[in-house]
């Protein structure tokens, strides 16, 4: 097949080009936002996926649409959140009404769509966004169903995907870890909100295995849920030395939510392999071995990036 991978340099669009590439013909095209230059030796078209018509143009020949672009955190969407409603709603909705429809698409969507919830959320579960980035997310989701399209509604992301591709700093087993590294301390508020998470490499897999699959619709991703107290047990297990403090104060946010995943277990074959712990200590070795220089740069953090850039 030919696919064509929209956000293809991003953390999950670096290993899910590679996982793609194996077996298909893949195409990139990125904005590169946080890249100066496309590294990888795949075909690459630098554009902006509001730009509908380019992106029907590079989506000639092609199979399926892999939508990954999108300004991605809660964080970098408040920054600007009328360039994120073009980008993560606007653009996306474009693209599903101009697309040819033989052509599939499959988008990747959060599950910070259900905000605050203590029950195990399944997807027809109520949805209650508490961000412009998932407001956004959860109403472009509409026209890719509309046109029987993939949905993956994501749990937060972890670990390593490829040598190349900016890891991110901003997403919580990741930012525990870099702490742990660089601070040798964690402090971890509010510890017992859960998280569904999913390593970056399971999700390329997922991807991989539904561009050929028949299967279509909305579907949660996750390895499990988590709670943020969990994360820094493993992150002990691989920084022995680390001081871990713990508070009331709620993580970063008040997203607390659990995600059922038995959908995306009955539909697909593939099953998530790649453990909190496994993926703490693959980080740890990318750390040691100084492949990221400066674990602290904005660069790898998408809101402290775009604020400094004023987008
Ligand atoms: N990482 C997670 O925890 C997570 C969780 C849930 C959902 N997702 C979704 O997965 C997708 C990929 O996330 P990521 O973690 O790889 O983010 P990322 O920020 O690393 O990658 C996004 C990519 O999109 C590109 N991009 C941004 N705006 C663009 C535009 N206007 N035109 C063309 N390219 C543009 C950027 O240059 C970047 O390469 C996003 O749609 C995100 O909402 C991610």
């Amino acid at each position: 097949m030919k696919v064509l991978v929209l956000g293809g340099a991003g953390y999950i669009g670096g290993v899910t080009s590679d996982v793609l590439s194996i077996n298909h013909e893949v195409t990139v095209y990125d904005n590169l936002l946080y890249e100066d230059r496309y590294f990888k030796r795949l075909n690459f078209v630098n554009g902006d996926i509001r730009d509908t018509k380019k992106v029907v143009n590079s989506a000639e020949g092609c199979d399926v649409v892999v939508l990954l672009a999108a300004l991605v955190g809660d964080g970098a969407c408040a920054v600007n959140p009328g360039l994120t409603e073009e980008i993560n709603f606007l653009a996306v909705k474009n693209i599903c009404e101009q697309l040819p429809k033989e052509k599939k698409i499959i988008f990747m969507s959060t599950a910070s769509v259900y905000g605050a919830n203590e029950e195990l959320v399944d997807e027809i579960g109520p949805t209650k966004p508490l961000s412009i980035y998932a407001s956004t997310k959860l109403r472009a989701e509409k026209y890719v169903l509309e046109r029987g399209g993939v949905v993956f509604r994501l749990g937060t992301v972890f670990g390593v995907g490829d040598q190349y591709s900016r890891i991110r700093s901003d997403l919580v087993v990741n930012t525990l870890t870099i702490k742990a590294f660089v601070e040798n301390k964690i402090v971890v508020n509010g510890g017992n909100q859960y998280r569904p998470l999913i390593s970056v490499r399971d999700v390329a897999y997922y991807l991989a295995e539904a561009c050929e699959s028949p299967a279509f619709g909305l579907f949660n991703l996750a390895y499990k849920n988590a709670t943020i107290s969990s994360i820094a047990d493993d992150i002990f297990l691989v920084f022995p030395n680390v001081e871990i403090k713990r508070t009331d104060i709620l993580f970063e946010d008040e997203r607390n939510y659990k995600v059922n995943t038995q959908k995306a277990r009955n539909t697909f074959s593939y099953t998530p392999i790649y453990s909190v712990l496994s993926e703490i200590k693959n980080m740890a070795m990318l750390l040691y071995g100084g492949r990221i220089k400066n674990p602290n740069s904005v660069v790898y953090n998408n809101g402290m990036y775009l604020s400094n850039m004023r987008i």
